[in-house]
């Protein structure tokens, strides 16, 4: 489960103030498959970086998996995000000096949950999944965005997260290579019993999911 209470987020730019999120209560049950939409700066990526524990909240309360992430040290939300968390970032984040399969072991090797041999089996097999499994060896910066995609695809979900969080995972995509991304993220989350929260802007997406979430209207710092 995913609780957010109370929320006030302020993020503060050269001495100046600014008010990105004021919302009272989000629930997001285990397993559910929820979109998040809205404009663009309406808070988004903003609340998928609250959820994650990359940031933390001016105000409020942010539980996952019974966690309350405002009571854990940097150092221990980012054990907790390694351990429970897929995030596919909006610019992926990927090492484009590092090949396929390091990329897709690293977070593995940050939770210290398994070994050498075992991280490379289960990156492979995660990678022949998502059609990759052809190019294990080749530096990420050689990849084209869709193959980039696949690869952020499968770094999240190799640890057998919790919670996937996507953040327009489809947004440089074709609109039949979009769908297919799509396809492939919902049946992960499905494998492995994940909650999966995906932000998009695409309309012909939203009834792959149990619930759309609208940040701009729950956001009360933007009315
Ligand atoms: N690190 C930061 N410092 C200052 N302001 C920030 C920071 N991150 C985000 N903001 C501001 O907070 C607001 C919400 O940003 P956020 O990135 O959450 O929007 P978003 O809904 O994800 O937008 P988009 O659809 O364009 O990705 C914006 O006004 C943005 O300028
Ligand atoms: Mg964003």
């Amino acid at each position: 489960m995913i609780k957010l209470k109370n929320i006030r987020m302020q993020y503060e730019d050269n001495g100046t103030k600014i008010e990105a999120l004021k919302l009272k209560e989000l629930q997001i049950k285990d397993e559910k498959h929820v979109a998040f939409i809205g404009s663009s700066g309406c808070g988004k990526t903003t609340l998928f970086n609250l959820i994650s524990g990359m940031i933390t909240p001016t105000e409020g309360s942010v539980e996952v998996q019974d966690v309350e992430l405002t009571s854990l040290t940097e150092q221990e939300r980012d054990l907790f995000r390694a351990n429970h968390i897929g995030y596919i970032f909006q610019d992926f984040n990927l090492f484009p000096e590092f090949t396929v399969l390091q990329n897709v072991v690293l977070p593995m090797a940050f939770s210290k949950r398994y070994t050498k041999k075992e991280m490379n089996e289960l990156a492979e097999d995660i990678l022949k999944k998502v059609g990759m499994d052809g190019k294990l060896n080749q530096k990420v910066k050689t990849l084209s965005g869709g193959e980039r995609q696949r690869v952020a695809i499968a770094r999240s979900i190799v640890n057998k997260p919790n919670v996937i969080l996507a953040d327009e995972p489809t947004g440089n995509l074709d609109y039949k290579n979009g769908a297919k991304i799509m396809e492939l993220i919902k049946q992960m989350a499905l494998d492995e019993k994940a909650t999966l929260v995906v932000i998009t802007h695409n309309n012909s997406q939203l009834d792959m999911f149990d619930e759309v979430i609208n940040i701009e209207e729950l956001n009360e710092a933007i009315k």
